[in-house]
């Protein structure tokens, strides 16, 4: 059902675990894209976890991006590389849903996601239907956890695609399941990812509302042609 993209400009965010665990939540077959082919986290990932994944080099970008967000069946995702070059716009400009992990741990964290907030800004002038889902990650019970709590409530605005759905906590479990090449269904893995639970649910409203339109184009298409 079209591409879900993982981005932070920054690194160490969580973007390689968050393809992981999104890629082994998210119905069925698609594709894990490691955007990131130099790091080749997601994919080292997939290949332990036996999961379908795909190096993306240049020269391929936007050709494989363009069939993963024009699959009518399985969603893929994309883990994108730590900087706004140009796989993360690529990435952007095609993608459904743009999952942003977000760690709040110092002000380059702070910088970072203001950079990723202008990036999404842009992305959303191409991509107008695009949603962005915000989620605090590796979170640690601190004041400026909490400033960052504060700062993304202000920005959450649903109507707008700006979703900020929650915190997930630093957690043993989510690091060690990832790295053993293990899909993090594990009780305890479940358990410390709060907000997974919302990330499927956006990801599937985003779907149903995709279908809800794309049914009603083709309704109006099939009367004008009567
Ligand atoms: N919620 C979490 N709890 C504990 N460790 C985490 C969590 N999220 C990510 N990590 C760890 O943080 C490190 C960086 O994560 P990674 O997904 O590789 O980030 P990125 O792809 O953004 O560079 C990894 O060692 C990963 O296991
Ligand atoms: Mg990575």
């Amino acid at each position: 059902m079209a591409l879900v993209a993982v981005a932070n400009v920054k690194g160490g965010q969580g973007k390689s675990t968050w393809s992981a665990i999104l890629k082994s939540h998210l119905n069925g077959s698609g594709r894990l894209l490691d955007l990131d082919p130099q790091q080749g986290d997601a994919h080292t990932w997939a290949e332990a976890a036996r999961v379908d994944s795909k190096l993306i080099w240049p020269e391929t970008l936007f050709e494989d991006l363009e069939a993963a967000a024009n699959d009518n069946l399985w969603w893929h995702v994309a883990d994108c590389p730590p900087n706004e070059g140009e796989a993360t716009r690529a990435a952007l400009a095609l993608a459904a849903i743009v999952f942003v992990p977000l760690i709040p741990g110092g002000a380059q964290d702070a910088q970072a996601w203001g950079r990723m907030s202008d990036l999404l800004d842009e992305a959303w002038k191409v991509n107008p239907d695009m949603e962005a889902v915000v989620l605090l990650n590796s979170v640690r019970p601190t004041a400026l956890s909490r400033d960052f709590q504060d700062l993304l409530q202000s920005w959450h605005s649903p109507e707008d695609g700006r979703n900020f759905i929650g915190s997930v906590p630093m957690h043993v479990a989510i690091a060690e399941t990832i790295a053993k090449g293990k899909a993090p269904t594990d009780p305890a893995v479940r358990k410390a990812l709060k907000g997974f639970d919302k990330v499927v649910k956006i990801a599937s409203s985003v779907t149903l509302a995709k279908t809800f339109i794309s049914n009603r184009v083709q309704a109006k298409a099939g009367a004008a042609n009567e």
